[in-house]
């Protein structure tokens, strides 16, 4: 929304509703407790859209929650946790959530009386100490004399304090049971499996008191002309006119014809931003009264040109409650239409007309109001007014009949008569917030029992089999038509026929055949139902000690409020320049020369730097040690889009954006690494083997999209001092690579990093390519420089998981055992090394996944290619080594007609087996995991209703699958499993942390506090981790592997023992004294409290060359089942219900570790079934944004989620018994691939199909259509030969 039309508006930030120093808005405080915050970067935007919900409408249900949270985009959760804490505020909960709400109890609200506000400690780690008051700390300690403290996790340790905390002593939700007073509040604990059930305490919660909101400011109230008067705003590039009468804008566009109509922006916005467009005048209609009105006549209704869309589904749905259903077919259709058309925050500031006149093909309302025959009214600037129908307004791509000097008056919808029938029809890569791949709109009147646009005049399957034809021919695509996918749009058009025909034969004769009935249903989205199950501590853990406990994340409060900060939110430096990147726009190229005069002339632009101002020595970098295959600046070449070949410094970012931009360039492989593992007489195996079974598997790349882009501060200092603020998980790369190109000593250079909006391995390495110029450019100024990626920059640099092709053959017996396999798998590495030799190396000793293979062959290799760097990606090649073993166990069961899952089962592997690098497997517990998910989910049984479904139902199939999941722990090159920490302790008895880790949302820290209250016996509120930089701990590796807890925890721990027992003295000699009282004590006794911590895993000792010794140190395992069910015409799909189990040892906070799980399956399943890089086969990437590239959203995640940590499973090689768990559940979302492609499986044989099944991942809707194949997708031509044609985009 331009900064303009908010003109008269009150704007209520995050910051504005609550703090974490006075009092939270129950939002915040709900999204904190349920854990619905990991790296807290989409977190503001979430608990924003609630509290506007909340103010719309005090008691929403959990689908208002859900269409309000369209839109958002979180990509650590997975969003179960968030939404389990808004559902605390709606009528799904039973009220606020809170015991007795007013709410459930038959009053109309809280009264203000009835708040208990009369404290206000909110602290995270507060203390609730007020007289009276009451701490509401997420992890507080009651301390105060007559205090209450409700924090979460609270320890009471007051002199009469009450403590009511969620995990403490006295009534601990999560079964640690009543040491003191004996009774868990909530019903839900057993002592007999000491389960935990509950991750957060619905019980004490601040009741949600509409009465208690901000009102809109009465100086705004009292100032309505502020609204309605006509308004200018003039600035250096754009002017902006809000006439107030129709007059006045038709004066306006008279003097300015080239002016735009400007309403929501939310078209313009884009091609500002994104198109580099450019429009000196706009004009903003929204208070024109005749194009805000909305009018009703007998024969429909007419929208003014500015409605909104949220104004438009209102008025419909009225319409509909009030009018005979046939009448307003083609508003039920537009109104289902507007459900999947953007996002709310869209819809309700974007209007009709914008849609219209930007005529894009991908409109989803044009087509509805085409067959709908929808009038339009334009008008001139001198007042005349035409009406045209908007079947013959467009005359071609984004083109129409209007003159310039014409503007959209409004448009006309016509009522359907009792004969007449309406449909609309969309498809999309997701559901929610996503244009369409097709759309469609179907109309047909059938007068006296006869259809007469077709040759057919009965609606049977001569007109079906005469459409279907007549399609064909109106949208003949070409092979290289823009958007691809030929073959499935074709289908789509039928397919949408299709379901229109059956639809209106339902509507005809009131029949529709059973088993057709269930493609006209669309996927309905009941509220998410979940579970999740965890080991609880044992009763006599101390109170203080968080180890176990589901304590929230240490910065919960801080993200809730907005107060917790990120690189970007560090104030503006004396003297900052910002940066803006000149990216190579092409895949490989030569550079003629580099002209940066244009950009120059900026205003504002104050430097340029190129690879002339480094020198040619001190520009070859790259994070492979092996490798100094990237250069800071290009030089001569670009061999991929998005690599720096400049960097325009200037006084603000947009100015150093929009220099950068300025056209600064003129211009005119495969390298294989081998990576070899071999046992056994492969080649008799293969010759003795029952059944040879072959097969090829392709899996997409995957964009890291956190949400927090790369950025980077550089700050120069004297001595060739540099202080680099940098969003990071690699800060020691980061430091190596940028004393490397200033050539200076690493001591110099100072990385830090407070926090990251998320990481996944994407800002481990690549970060450098940004913060190697920056830095170059800061030291060549002087001047402190500042760089933020703008999200295209950053997905057409950055690189992504490596895209892979793998093949296979295998021996196996009758029961499908293998007894032998060969794979070869390639790995896309992009233009440079980067870390791809490790990720190779994952895949290649991760393509066993959970079996056992006899006798084997592997070979990995990397491809060299003309795009961005690949790089790490959580799983770092192991879920590609795993899709590699799941592909083919797969095909074993289908060409030798087994179950699947036996054929898993046979084949898994066993204590004391060997693993592709020869390292016995130890702790195996991959079998407890499936036979716990087996009973969960009731696997035999959704077998068996799965085979009764697809009998039942002709174009809608379910399938069922059960993967298990294996994870090799530590970082595969065995140096880098080291790691430090270090623990200060002050003379007041507080803590300070510092570890070499990177905390990007992953609950890093939080592990580390709960450890330094065990160890050292202090509560929560005395310890504090700040940040990490590398003066504090040096090389320290990357945060990755999914090693950060168990090193430096470790190292935490390590600290921490040692500081217990320089303390231990002093404890004996004042037992009865407290932390602080031997602290004191130690200090003036001279003990120094300053320790360096540090871990080195052992017994890691794998020789690249011999293949000697272990590259692991222990495995994790897991098991998942996933119910799918397919559309088969549209190949859309929905997961009804997945079970997951995984073994995290003892976890050291279940409440993370099941975040993390549930974050990882959803982003597994974006990977495995939804997100799609689409490149031009000229190497340029068309998913540079949220527009194109879709991650999973709320409307994503199953109907039903279990997650189930394995209880009884201590692991003696990590902190604490606990096992790793960044990584390895991602895989479980594989489960969902093989149960679609099991739903395929049934839709082909039914067609009579039998060839095998290729499915690639990610399993996108065309993909899934394509491979159900029928009477549809056999009518289209033959596809042309690869190679004969040039596509618009391949895969990678
Ligand atoms: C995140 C996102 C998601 C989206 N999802 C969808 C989707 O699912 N489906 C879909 O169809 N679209 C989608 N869009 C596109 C866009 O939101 C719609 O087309 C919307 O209706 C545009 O309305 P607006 O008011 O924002 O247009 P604006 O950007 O304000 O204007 C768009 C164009 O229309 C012209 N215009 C506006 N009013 C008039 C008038 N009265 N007379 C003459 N010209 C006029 C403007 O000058 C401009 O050229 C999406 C956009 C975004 C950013
Ligand atoms: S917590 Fe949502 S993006 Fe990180």
């Amino acid at each position: 929304m331009p900064l303009c039309a908010a003109h008269g508006l009150a704007v209520t930030t995050v910051e504005g509703i609550g703090s974490s120093k006075t009092r939270l808005h129950p939002v915040q405080e709900r999204l904190a407790k349920s854990h619905g915050s990991q790296c807290g970067f989409c977190t503001p935007g979430i608990v924003m859209s609630m509290y506007t919900l909340l103010r719309n409408q005090p008691q929403p249900s959990m689908q208002d929650v859900e269409t309000y949270m369209q839109g958002n985009l979180c990509r650590c959760t997975g969003y179960r946790a968030i939404l389990d804490g808004l559902r605390t505020l709606t009528t799904d909960s039973g009220g606020c959530g809170v015991q007795n709400c007013c709410r459930t109890n038959g009053s109309s609200g809280c009264g203000p009386g009835d708040r208990q506000t009369n404290g206000t400690g909110s602290g995270q780690n507060g203390t609730g100490s007020g007289e009276n008051g009451t701490g509401s700390g997420l992890n507080g300690s009651g301390s105060g004399e007559n205090g209450t403290n409700s924090g979460q996790n609270g320890t009471n340790s007051g002199q009469n304090g009450t403590n009511s905390g969620e995990n403490g002593t006295n009534s601990g939700q999560n079964g640690t049971g009543s040491r003191q007073n004996g009774t868990p509040t909530n019903g839900t604990y057993r002592e007999e499996d000491r389960v935990g059930t509950s991750l957060f305490n619905t019980e004490r919660l601040t009741p949600y008191d509409p009465s208690q909101e901000a009102i809109f400011p009465p100086e705004l109230m009292l100032r309505p002309d502020w609204v309605s008067r006509p308004l200018k705003f003039s600035g250096p590039r754009v002017t902006w006119h809000r006439p107030a009468t129709l007059s006045e804008l038709l004066r306006l566009k008279a003097t300015y014809p080239n002016a735009k109509l400007v309403n929501g922006n939310t078209e313009i916005g884009v091609e500002v931003k994104l198109k580099r467009c450019e429009y000196p005048v706009l004009i903003n209609p929204g208070q024109v009264t005749e194009l805000t009105s909305v009018t009703w006549d007998e024969d429909g209704v007419t929208f003014g040109a500015a409605v909104t869309l949220s104004d438009i589904e209102a008025e419909l749905l009225t319409a509909q409650s009030q009018q005979p259903a046939w009448k307003t077919r083609v508003f039920s259709a537009i109104t289902e239409m507007l459900r999947w058309f953007a996002g709310t925050q869209i819809r309700n500031v974007s209007a009709i007309g914008g849609n219209i006149m930007t005529g894009s093909p991908i409109s989803d309302l044009v087509p509805l109001l085409m067959s709908a025959d929808s009038q339009l009214t334009l008008m001139t600037s001198s007042g005349e007014q035409r009406t045209v129908p908007i079947r013959g307004f467009y005359t071609a791509y984004r083109r129409n009949v209007a003159k310039p000097d014409e503007i959209l008056l409004s448009v006309t919808v016509p009522y359907t008569a009792e004969d007449e029938f309406f449909m609309g029809f969309k498809q999309a890569h997701r559901r929610d917030d996503d244009i369409a791949i097709v759309n469609a709109g179907f109309f047909v009147r059938i007068r006296d029992q006869k259809v007469h646009t077709f040759r057919a005049t009965s609606w049977d399957d001569s007109l079906l089999q005469e459409a279907v034809s007549l399609l064909l021919e109106d949208l003949p695509l070409g092979p290289s038509a823009p958007g691809g996918m030929i073959e499935y749009r074709r289908t789509l058009t039928l397919s949408f026929f299709f379901k229109f025909y059956l639809q209106t034969c339902g509507w005809i004769t009131g029949r529709v055949d059973e088993s057709c009935k269930s493609v006209l249903e669309k996927f309905h989205r009941p509220t998410p139902a979940s579970t999740q199950l965890y080991q609880v501590v044992p009763d006599d853990q101390p109170v203080e000690d968080l180890v176990g406990r589901p304590v929230a994340h240490m910065s919960a409060l801080k993200q809730v409020t907005g107060e917790a900060q990120y690189l970007d939110d560090i104030p503006p430096l004396a003297g900052e320049l910002h940066a803006g990147f000149v990216l190579s726009s092409r895949a490989h190229a030569r550079i003629a020369s580099v002209d940066a005069r244009e950009a120059l002339q900026e205003p504002g632009a104050t430097h340029f730097f190129s690879a002339k101002d480094i020198a040619p020595e001190r520009n070859k970098t790259g994070p492979s040690p092996h490798h100094q295959d990237e250069e800071v600046f290009r030089a001569e070449t670009v061999t991929s889009m998005g690599q720096v070949i400049g960097l325009v410094l200037a006084c603000d970012r947009a100015t150093a954006q929009r220099a950068a931009k300025k056209d600064a360039i003129r211009e005119n492989s495969f390298t294989p690494t081998v990576h070899y593992f071999e046992h056994g007489d492969v080649n008799a195996a293969f010759s003795s083997a029952a059944h040879v079974v072959e097969g090829s598997v392709r899996m997409g790349g995957q964009e890291h999209f956190y949400l927090e882009t790369v950025g980077c501060i550089a700050v120069p200092k004297e001595d060739n001092e540099m202080e680099v603020h940098v969003s990071s998980q690699g800060l020691n790369i980061n430091q190596m690579l940028i004393a490397r190109a200033l050539g200076v000593p690493a001591n110099r250079i100072v990385c830090k990093a407070k926090r990251l909006g998320g990481g996944f391995g994407g800002k481990e390495s690549r970060t450098c390519s940004v913060t190697t110029p920056v830095a170059v450019a800061a030291n060549r100024s002087g001047r402190p420089v500042r760089a933020v990626l703008e999200r295209d920059e950053d997905m057409a640099s950055m690189g992504t998981r490596h895209p892979m092709l793998a093949k296979y053959r295998a021996g196996v017996t009758v029961e499908g055992k293998v007894t032998c396999v060969e794979m070869e798998i390639f790995l896309n590495a992009g233009f440079s090394h980067d870390l791809s030799l490790g990720v190779i190396s994952r895949a290649t000793t991760s393509c066993d996944n959970a079996y056992h293979y006899p006798a084997y062959r592997i070979t990995g290799k990397l491809c060299l290619t003309n795009t961005p760097s690949n790089t790490a990606f959580r799983g770092f090649g192991g879920p590609q080594g795993s899709m590699v073993a799941e592909a083919m166990m797969d095909d074993i069961a289908s060409q030798l007609r087994l179950d699947a899952t036996q054929v898993r089962m046979v084949n898994l592997v066993q204590e004391g087996h060997l693993n592709v690098t020869r390292q016995p497997m130890v702790q195996v517990t991959v079998d407890r995991c499936i036979a716990e998910v087996v009973q969960k989910a009731g696997f035999r049984r959704l077998q068996r209703e799965v085979e009764t479904f697809n009998r039942l139902n002709r174009w809608k199939k379910r399938g069922v699958a059960l993967i298990p999941n294996k994870f090799n722990i530590a970082f595969g090159l065995a140096l880098l499993n080291q790691g430090g920490a270090l623990v200060h302790i002050y003379t007041d008895g507080s803590v300070l942390v510092t570890v070499g880790g990177v905390e990007m949302g992953q609950g890093l820290f939080t592990k580390c506090y709960q450890v330094v209250t065990r160890v050292l016996g202090v509560s929560a509120d005395r310890v504090y981790i700040s940040e990490t930089a590398t003066d504090k701990v040096p090389n320290a590796s990357p945060t990755a592997a999914s090693m950060s807890t168990d090193l430096y925890g470790a190292a935490v721990l390590n600290a921490c023992e040692q500081l217990r027992e320089r303390l231990a003295p002093f404890r004996k000699a004042a037992p009865d004294g407290t932390f602080s009282d031997w602290v004191l004590a130690a200090y003036q006794s001279r003990v120094c409290l300053s320790v360096c911590g540090f871990e080195a895993t052992k017994g890691l000792a794998f020789d690249p060359l011999t293949h000697i010794g272990d590259m692991y140190s222990y495995f994790v395992f897991g098991a998942a089942c996933s119910l799918v069910e397919v559309d088969c015409l549209t190949g859309d799909h929905q997961v009804l219900k997945t079970d997951i189990v995984m073994d995290v040892g003892e976890s050291l906070n279940p409440a993370i570790d099941i975040g993390q799980i549930e974050g990882a399956f959803m982003q597994g399943y974006g990977l495995f079934c939804m997100e799609r890089l689409k490149y031009s086969p000229n190497g340029f990437n068309f998913t540079r944004g949220p527009g194109a590239y879709k991650i999973p959203g709320f409307g994503d995640i199953p109907l039903e989620l279990h997650v189930s940590l394995l209880r009884g499973s201590p692991n003696p090689r990590a902190v604490y018994s606990s096992k790793a768990v960044g990584e390895p559940p991602l895989f479980s979302a594989a489960s969902v691939f093989f149960a679609i492609k099991e739903a395929v499986r049934a839709a082909r044989a039914q067609n009579g199909i039998s060839e095998p099944l290729r499915m690639e991942s990610p399993a996108t809707p065309d993909r899934i259509r394509m491979a159900c194949r029928d009477m549809f997708t056999d009518k289209l031509p033959p596809a042309p030969e690869p190679g004969s044609f040039k596509p618009w985009m391949v895969d990678l």
